[in-house]
């Protein structure tokens, strides 16, 4: 068998990352999990996600990956260090190096803002990390949005509803914001939503930032300095690609295969699956995860 970089998420969110690290190394042979049986993650208690990933990350070690990619902002904020001390193979989460461009973007000054699921802000891993890199906690603000999930999930775009739910949670955003997390990996598909939030409480343009490069999502004339608006995925690519030039004995064999499987109703799965990407997409095949 060709060796696979996998990657897990609840369900389709992660295939915005997946996507990412796709089109960056077009030749990868991927396998991606969605556990959508037991989604969401967002809004269960740490125990429970620890178990959820430990299970999914041991049905994909046993389909011979060679780097698990946790491309959930939940079990990567409360599972991910459990996870590689159970496992061999190496396993990396989006808490990380995402941390670490934000305080490159912030340069130090103002406010990092992060917008995560329940148990994304209240295991307050992201804050530890950033405090680790010198942010202090006065500098972080934290907000869980889990509405953003299925608004995503049941196909809606930017537009009054997901505008609607943006005003609600960020109305209150700091005024010294400089960087945004979008830490949970369904949120960019309302990028456009939260930047307009943004740039209308803080009158300054907002900067999207994914692993493609940068845009400026809103109108504004103004010189100010822009909010940057931070996507998982970059950080990803960047990790995927360390484990590449470090491993080319697993990367020998690429032939750009790619296997999707999920944990419930396959149909509704690739449904939705295609909210989340332009890529074609394997069909979803059924299978069972944990005992
Ligand atoms: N994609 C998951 C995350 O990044 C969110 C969905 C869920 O709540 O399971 O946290």
């Amino acid at each position: 068998m060709n060796p696979n970089i996998a990657f897990f998420d609840s369900g389709q969110g992660g295939l915005t990352v997946w996507e990412a690290v796709v089109r960056r190394f077009p030749t990868l042979n991927t396998i991606y999990l969605g556990d959508n049986a037991r989604y969401p993650y967002g809004n269960k208690s740490n125990d429970t996600v620890t178990r959820y990933a430990s299970e999914a990350s041991f049905f994909l070690a046993n389909r011979n990956a060679s780097l698990i990619v946790v491309a959930c902002g939940t079990a990567s904020s409360v599972a991910v260090r459990t996870l590689q001390n159970l496992f061999k193979l190496p396993i990396i989460g989006i808490v990380e190096g995402f941390c670490a461009d934000a305080v490159k973007l912030s340069k130090g000054q103002g406010s990092i803002a992060v917008l995560g699921t329940r148990f994304t802000v209240k295991s307050r891993r992201f804050e530890h990390v950033l405090n680790e890199l010198g942010i202090p906690s006065a500098s972080i603000w934290q907000r869980a949005c889990p509405l953003f999930v299925p608004l995503v999930e049941e196909g809606v775009s930017p537009g009054p509803m997901a505008d609607a739910a943006s005003d609600m949670y960020l109305w209150d955003i700091p005024s010294d914001t400089s960087v945004v997390l979008l830490a949970c990996t369904h949120f960019p598909r309302l990028a456009r939503s939260i930047a307009n939030t943004i740039e209308k409480r803080l009158q300054r343009p907002v900067t999207y930032i994914n692993a493609d490069g940068s845009w400026q999502l809103t109108p504004s004339q103004s010189n100010a300095q822009p909010v940057f608006l931070l996507d998982s995925s970059r950080a990803i690519v960047d990790a995927v690609s360390d484990f590449l030039a470090n491993h080319p004995n697993k990367s020998g064999h690429m032939t750009g295969e790619h296997k999707l499987f999920c944990s419930d109703a396959p149909d509704r799965f690739a449904e939705v699956a295609r909210l989340f990407t332009t890529m074609e997409l394997p069909a979803a095949e059924l299978v069972h995860i944990g005992p």
